[in-house]
């Protein structure tokens, strides 16, 4: 090793320890306090938003047409689980920059005053999660808003926006697995747009967009749901969030108590300090591990986004 390089190295290692030490002070201090968990309803659980890069200037006649749109959406008196709207509206020629398109989509099974107040949710949160942007997607547990600058409706599109399993299931829970398949199974052979599943304790469902026709929405879930089963089919629950259409399951009940409780932060008092250097030693390697990870994902992720303006989604 060269001076330089050697000095470098020792520069960057008492850097990380410092950095290290700062953390693990921090996380001791914030560990006392009393975590409460929010309580959120279960109609307005947020899960994703994707927001175009490309963005329109402040003030111009698409900023104008996206805020009659937004408010039109927020406003409409929920009749159906879904609505299409462009603005301007009423037999104006669209002209390319100027107009927009947008849609709501409420789970297929959604009553409306829930409908209304989950729309009235995402359009809120997709204005402040995307400010300028030509294109929006803003997807919560019961509903989705979209809008962008050119028309979508009817347009299959299979982009895969977000997918997450939940913790793997015992092996030796084969009635479960095969519940599990069961569910997915039937979310894939039903016919419609917005399907439900179940079987004892698993639940299922899944659902296109309402522009989709019913062989476009069977073509969507076709990928939506094989992905579900070949990621998540060993796991106590997941989803997969295409453009489209979603498919997702859960595990409730006696399997959901099997897996092993959350260390519960907040309300540990009985602290024993013999332990105290195995704690911190496992913190160590635990935050080393975390940094690994971290580094590892960020550079996932830098592809995935470098990626996803290759796709479809906010282009065709
Ligand atoms: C809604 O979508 C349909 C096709 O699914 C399309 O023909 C219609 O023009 C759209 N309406 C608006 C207002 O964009
Ligand atoms: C939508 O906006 C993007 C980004 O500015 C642009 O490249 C695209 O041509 C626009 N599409 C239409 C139909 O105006």
């Amino acid at each position: 090793m060269s001076p330089i390089t050697s000095n470098m190295f020792k520069t960057t290692t008492t850097l990380l320890c410092f950095v290290l030490a700062a953390v693990i002070l921090m996380d001791l201090t914030s560990s006392t306090a009393t975590d409460t968990p929010t309580p959120s309803t279960a109609t307005e659980t947020y899960i994703l938003a994707k927001c175009s890069p490309a963005k329109f200037s402040p003030g111009s006649a698409y900023e104008t047409n996206l805020n009659s749109l937004l408010s039109s959406l927020a406003s409409s008196t929920v009749q159906s689980p879904y609505k299409n709207l462009t603005f301007p509206s009423g037999g104006v020629k669209p002209e390319p920059a100027v107009t927009v398109y947008g849609l709501f989509q409420c789970r297929g099974d959604l009553d409306q005053t829930s409908c209304s107040s989950c729309v009235s949710r995402a359009v809120a949160l997709v204005g402040n999660t995307c400010p300028n942007a030509y294109c929006g997607f803003l997807q919560m547990e019961n509903c989705q808003v979209r809008y962008e600058n050119s028309s979508f409706s009817g347009v299959q599109d299979k982009t895969l926006m977000l997918n997450r399993c939940g913790q793997a299931m015992g092996f030796n829970d084969q009635d479960a697995l095969t519940r599990i398949g069961d569910v997915i199974g039937s979310l894939g052979s039903g016919d419609g747009l917005y399907r439900t599943g179940g079987n004892g304790d698993v639940k299922g469902v899944a659902q296109c967009t309402g522009d989709l026709s019913t062989a476009q929405c069977q073509d969507c879930l076709t990928d939506a749901i094989g992905r579900l089963r070949s990621d998540c089919g060993m796991a106590q629950g997941g989803y997969v969030y295409l453009s489209k259409c979603y498919a997702r399951f859960s595990v409730a009940g006696s399997h959901a108590r099997q897996t092993p409780p959350y260390p519960n932060f907040g309300g540990e008092k009985d602290d024993k300090d013999d332990d105290g250097i195995g704690k911190i030693l496992a913190i160590i390697i635990g935050f080393i591990t975390f940094i690994i990870l971290l580094v590892v994902f960020l550079t996932f992720l830098g592809r995935r986004c470098r990626n996803l303006q290759d796709e479809k989604w906010c282009s065709h």
